[in-house]
């Protein structure tokens, strides 16, 4: 069995958990790149906007290359080069500047009027300081007044039964002998999380994946805002624009720059 975080051949440790492996799969169609959740994240991106714009964790350009194609200045900061080669391909993509660095530390030339980091990727920064380390770049390249905005997961806790500490998220065994068993590990304490991905083939070789995050409560957000000097404006459940409640189970929210920023 292949085992955590071991690269394929042809992977660069420098982008990564976003290798070559990862990128060549990460566009395909459905999900995520369905065309009616990257329009609705776009729509909401392109009403925000109010000049040029900035994707901290571009990846392959899901949104920033169709927000592009719309017309609105986009640049990136993306920290795997191989997720950042696909940026191109799009329509839009051409448009789309991009740095590779990471976006706790990386700056680029200009001031903007959005910033925004989507599809869960704050998790990724897997410690309380570096996530803000994300919001205050963030507020480091907005113009008075400029927007930052965040969409991200809650994390499952409310299955977690007293004494444990795992989430199944999928069971999927194939006809064939093969399957796919996902789970989520926590730590409550450290906010750090796990996703776990074992893979088995029909011919019984398998393949283990576990990806290190970091969930942080949207309170705990507005805080790392406010120690960057910017101040919740709104929270959605959604895309939709939807209100955010208890039973939520993600959230957009987007934070203002106080003119001192
Ligand atoms: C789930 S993908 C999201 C990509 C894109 N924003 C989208 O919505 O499709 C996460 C991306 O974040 C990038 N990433 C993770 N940590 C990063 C960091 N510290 N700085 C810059 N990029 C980072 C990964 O390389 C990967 O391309």
């Amino acid at each position: 069995m292949t085992v955590i975080g071991e690269a394929d051949a042809g992977d660069d440790p420098a982008d990564g958990w976003f290798p070559e492996s990862v990128a060549a799969r990460y566009d395909t169609p459905g999900g995520a790149n369905a065309p009616e959740a990257v329009t609705a994240a776009v729509d909401v991106l392109e009403d925000l906007a109010d000049g040029p714009v900035l994707e901290f964790a571009v990846g392959t350009g899901r949104v920033a290359a169709p927000l592009a194609a719309r017309g609105v200045p986009v640049s990136g900061i993306e920290l795997s080069r191989a997720m950042a080669a696909r940026i191109a391909d799009k329509p839009g993509g051409d448009a789309v500047d991009v740095t590779i660095g990471d976006m706790t530390t990386t700056r680029v030339a200009g001031r903007f009027s959005l910033v925004y980091l989507v599809f869960n990727t704050i998790d990724n920064v897997t410690t309380q300081d570096g996530q803000v380390d994300v919001f205050r770049n963030a507020a480091a390249h907005l113009r008075p007044g400029g927007l930052f905005l965040v969409e991200v997961g809650l994390p499952d806790l409310r299955r977690l039964p007293p004494g444990q500490d795992t989430v199944p998220f999928t069971v999927a065994p194939g006809v064939d002998g093969g399957g796919y068993v996902g789970f989520d590990q926590y730590d409550v304490v450290t906010q750090e999380f796990t996703s776990n991905h074992v893979t088995v083939s029909p011919d019984g070789t398998g393949r283990f994946r576990r990806i290190p995050f970091r969930y942080a409560w949207p309170a705990e957000l507005d805080l790392m805002a406010r120690i960057a000097g910017m101040s919740l404006k709104h929270r959605w459940a959604d895309w939709d624009r939807s209100e955010f409640t208890a039973e939520s189970t993600k959230h957009v929210s987007v934070w203002e720059a106080g003119s001192s920023t």
